[in-house]
């Protein structure tokens, strides 16, 4: 059932995308070359298809609000090309293609990033399936998710913290804005987009929190016991970072428990709901065992 809804999902997105970023009149040609690049390299699509999981569980169609998941995986995928260039994290290899700056250079990159961050905006507000209104908030939401106080927060504190011993509450805090607040703004978006009460917009972003934390410390163990073929990026990239991870303060075992803790957090979140959650449930607990 999961395998199928994703696969549906992803279609829709990678046309939308397609849409949005094809054309013969896109001038100049080298800047929507090295966006697309990154964009149909073969990501997961998590945080869109999560948008429209969430939409779906509170009774509406997810797929009504396709432009504003298309908008959210274009933010995903500017965050990765800055996330590999050289004064980040320098790695080779993305979503099993070499990085954007290893194809056009690192000022393409740079630029590349800043297009589909800026142009994702235009995107999500182009959605025309929703009151100005619940537009308005939403993407306010995913503005401070991706922002200084979202994922540039974490950003900041994983370079800061290359090198230290970090507590546990930073290292908290550091892997639910870089990772978590994106994922949080998808479900709680997807839920406000389709009318959801209060109370199931409270759970599912609990769900989201303890998702984007799960999804984070099974990166970090991947980042070890991984291979560059599944999850095609480099193996070992924190270790030579000297990064400060959950594999880095704990056990492999430990870290696994603390994920499975917060998948099980995660599940707990959507006791309220029934069948129609089915997939996101599907979704948290697929992360156990994710290899890629
Ligand atoms: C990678 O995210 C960056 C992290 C937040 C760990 P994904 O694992 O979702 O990457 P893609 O989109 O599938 O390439
Ligand atoms: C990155 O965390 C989170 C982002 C905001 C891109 P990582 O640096 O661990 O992500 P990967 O392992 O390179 O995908
Ligand atoms: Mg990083
Ligand atoms: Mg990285
Ligand atoms: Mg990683």
């Amino acid at each position: 059932m999961l395998k199928k809804y994703c696969q549906e999902k992803m279609q829709k997105i990678d046309q939308t995308l397609d849409g949005l970023l094809a054309g013969t009149n896109l001038y100049p040609p080298e800047i929507f070359e090295a966006m697309r690049y990154s964009l149909f390299a073969g990501g997961k699509r998590l945080r869109p298809i999560l948008l429209m999981a969430a939409a779906d569980a509170v009774g509406g169609n997810g797929e009504d609000y396709i432009k504003v998941a298309a908008g959210l995986e274009m933010i995903h995928t500017y965050s990765l090309i800055h996330d590999d260039l050289p004064g980040m994290d320098n790695d080779d290899y993305r979503r099993g293609k070499l990085t954007n700056h290893k194809v056009y250079g690192e000022g393409m990159a740079i630029l590349a990033g800043d297009g589909l961050l800026t142009s994702a905006f235009e995107v999500m507000l182009s959605e025309e399936n929703v009151s100005p209104k619940v537009l308005v908030q939403v993407v306010r939401d995913i503005a401070r998710a991706a922002g200084a106080l979202g994922m540039i927060a974490g950003q900041t504190v994983d370079l800061a913290s290359e090198g230290k011993v970090i507590d546990i509450n930073t290292l908290k805090f550091m892997h639910q804005t870089k990772t978590g607040a994106l994922f949080r703004a998808a479900l709680e978006s997807g839920a406000r987009l389709a009318g959801g009460g209060p109370e199931k917009v409270e759970a599912l972003i609990t769900y989201a929190e303890e998702f984007g934390l799960a999804f984070q410390i099974t990166d970090d163990i991947l980042d070890v016991t991984g291979t560059q073929e599944k999850i095609g990026k480099p193996i070992g990239s924190d270790e030579r970072n000297h990064k400060a991870t959950y594999v880095s303060l704990y056990s492999l075992g430990e870290a696994r428990s603390m994920a499975q803790t917060a998948v099980d957090n995660a599940l707990a979140a959507l006791d309220g709901f029934g069948r129609e959650a089915e997939v996101l449930r599907e979704m948290v607990k697929q992360l156990m065992t994710r290899e890629k």
